[in-house]
């Protein structure tokens, strides 16, 4: 199939990346500075750099529209004369609506995101769809989809919530994972490297027990025995933890919302 990319930063890459390995698919990328797209091409007989939007769209009529949301405005401008009802755009960036986009240009929109987790083929990519696309649209866009992940409908009203789970879930929970390793340091016992360590292999075996079918509620019960010491652990974050995740959504659908209190992590 003739894919295009627009916008070849950390999610144009990876789709690029992950469609290019089929050798099936022809996948045209343009990006802002070239060089990067420049660079996704290199090695990759089946990447083409296309010369600017117009051309990609005039190269094929699936188009993944992979831009911050705030560049997408100027995208869209550039290409809204070339679009028509046979091009279906997907784009990554959640925070323009469909009907917005259904407006501005005649074509089928869809909204898809994905996650790091895709670069190395696993995870959940997120789909929803416009309401101008088919049936039998979704079944090949989901049949392409599954080239990178599991994909996974939902509603746009859905969008936030599912992909703080699917998206950002990743680096929320390394974040919660670092600071459960510091934690651990403090205590004096083991270096913030050992702990780090130590962490993450019981991450990887975690998520093997999963991927062999145990859930979370069976891998609860099997650890915490009645009066153990992994009892005591829960009891004592449990509050917290549903506190904490309560916070979080909050802070994103927030954010979504275009709230204006703008936090950064450091610096
Ligand atoms: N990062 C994630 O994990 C993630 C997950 C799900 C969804 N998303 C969404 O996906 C979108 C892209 O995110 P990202 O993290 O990949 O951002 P990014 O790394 O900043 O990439 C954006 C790319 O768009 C290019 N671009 C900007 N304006 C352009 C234009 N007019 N024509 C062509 N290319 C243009 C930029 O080019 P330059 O090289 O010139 O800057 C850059 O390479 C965002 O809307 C984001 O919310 C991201």
């Amino acid at each position: 199939m003739r894919i295009g990319v627009i916008g070849t930063g950390t999610i144009g890459s990876l789709l690029t990346t992950g469609f290019a390995a089929n050798p099936a698919h022809a996948v045209f990328v343009y990006n802002r500075t070239p060089a990067k797209a420049q660079a996704l091409a290199t090695g990759r007989p089946n990447v083409r750099v296309s010369r600017d939007a117009r051309t990609l769209a005039g190269e094929c009529e699936c188009l993944f529209l992979c831009t911050k949301a705030a560049d997408a405005k100027q995208v869209l401008a550039e290409l809204a004369p070339v679009l028509t009802p046979a091009h279906v755009l997907l784009t990554t960036a959640s925070a323009l609506s469909l009907s917005y986009l259904e407006d501005v240009v005649p074509s089928k929109w869809v909204k898809v995101i994905p996650s790091l987790t895709q670069s190395v083929h696993s995870g959940v990519i997120l789909v929803s769809y416009g309401r101008r696309c088919l049936s039998s649209d979704r079944l090949w866009i989901e049949e392409l989809l599954r080239d990178l992940a599991q994909p996974f409908t939902v509603s746009e009203e859905q969008i936030r919530v599912a992909s703080d789970l699917t998206s950002c879930g990743p680096a929320f929970l390394a974040f919660l994972v670092q600071q459960w390793a510091a934690a651990a340091a403090r205590t004096g016992q083991l270096s913030d490297h050992e702990a780090e360590t130590l962490l993450v292999q019981m991450l990887v075996g975690l998520a093997a027990l999963l991927q062999n079918g145990h859930s979370l509620q069976d891998i609860v019960q099997r650890v915490a025995v009645p009066g153990g010491v992994t009892e005591a652990g829960l009891v004592s974050i449990g509050p917290a933890a549903s506190e904490l995740f309560d916070q979080l959504h909050q802070a994103t659908q927030l954010y979504a919302q275009g709230s204006s209190i703008v936090a950064h992590l450091s610096g």
